[in-house]
């Protein structure tokens, strides 16, 4: 695991643009894996940046979301498949045809989250994955639990991912309960993976995924079995790892 620290949050979004954009140059019909949230926001005005500057194409790349909430329709305002498109898919040249966010509105969640797995598996599976980490060490939406989920799945949220993301809705009570999420065997078998984490209130989280040890109570430590991570910090967030 490559673990590299910058200045402040907006070096880690150059560093992190960089990373996707060598991905794309080497492959032009790469795999993607997003994330949501606040942290991938600076590395996508970077992909967006280059995509305008005409360095980078997005014509032929496509796109598999990590997670989004049971009950928003796409276009909620507080949907993944929304958050996606107003930060990065409509600011780029891709087709949106080519991209895809987990439902959470139809009939049969398991049915649908099966079908995803196998939409990911169909395209040749994920070349880079974009990840953030939770307070509580959840990637995607897989919280602490007594084992690693494999497959996309349905999952109750914990409180406190319930309250860190209350900022996005009018009130703490509109934050859904539940969510489809990417599972951990899903997320480890991308053939390369970047995290980012910026911000001191990450740094506990971040000191004990990269200190301590590989356990689902923490799910981003699971991260140490990969082969192929890179982990970009902000200082704020690398402020523990010396303690
Ligand atoms: P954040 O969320 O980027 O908004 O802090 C990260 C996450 O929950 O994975």
């Amino acid at each position: 695991m490559q673990v590299l620290v910058f200045k402040n949050e907006a070096e880690v979004g150059k560093a992190a643009g960089m990373i996707v954009a060598s991905e794309i140059i080497k492959k032009p019909d790469c795999i993607l894996g997003l994330a949501t949230g606040s942290t991938p926001i600076p590395t996508y005005q970077e992909m967006i940046r280059m995509n305008r500057e005409g360095i980078l194409d997005f014509s032929k790349v496509r796109s598999f979301n990590l997670d989004e909430y049971i009950g928003l329709a796409p276009d909620h305002v507080c949907s993944y498949r929304r958050f996606m498109n107003e930060q990065l898919f409509d600011h780029i040249n891709i087709d949106k045809a080519n991209t895809h966010v987990p439902c959470g509105i139809g009939a049969d969640h398991e049915a649908d989250a099966k079908a995803y797995d196998a939409a990911v598996e169909a395209a040749g599976g994920i070349d880079l994955q974009i990840l953030g980490i939770g307070h509580d060490g959840h990637i995607g939406f897989n919280e602490p639990d007594d084992t690693f989920s494999r497959e996309t799945h349905i999952v109750e949220l914990t409180d406190v991912t319930r309250q860190a993301n209350a900022r996005f809705f009018d009130s703490p009570d509109e934050v859904p309960d539940k969510a489809v999420t990417m599972g951990i065997g899903t997320i480890m078998q991308a053939k390369r993976i970047l995290m980012i984490a910026t911000g001191a209130d990450k740094a506990d989280t971040v000191r004990a995924m990269l200190r301590g040890p590989v356990t689902p109570r923490l799910p981003a430590s699971v991260l140490a079995f990969h082969r192929d991570v890179v982990v970009m910090l902000d200082a704020a967030a690398a402020g523990k790892l010396e303690a």
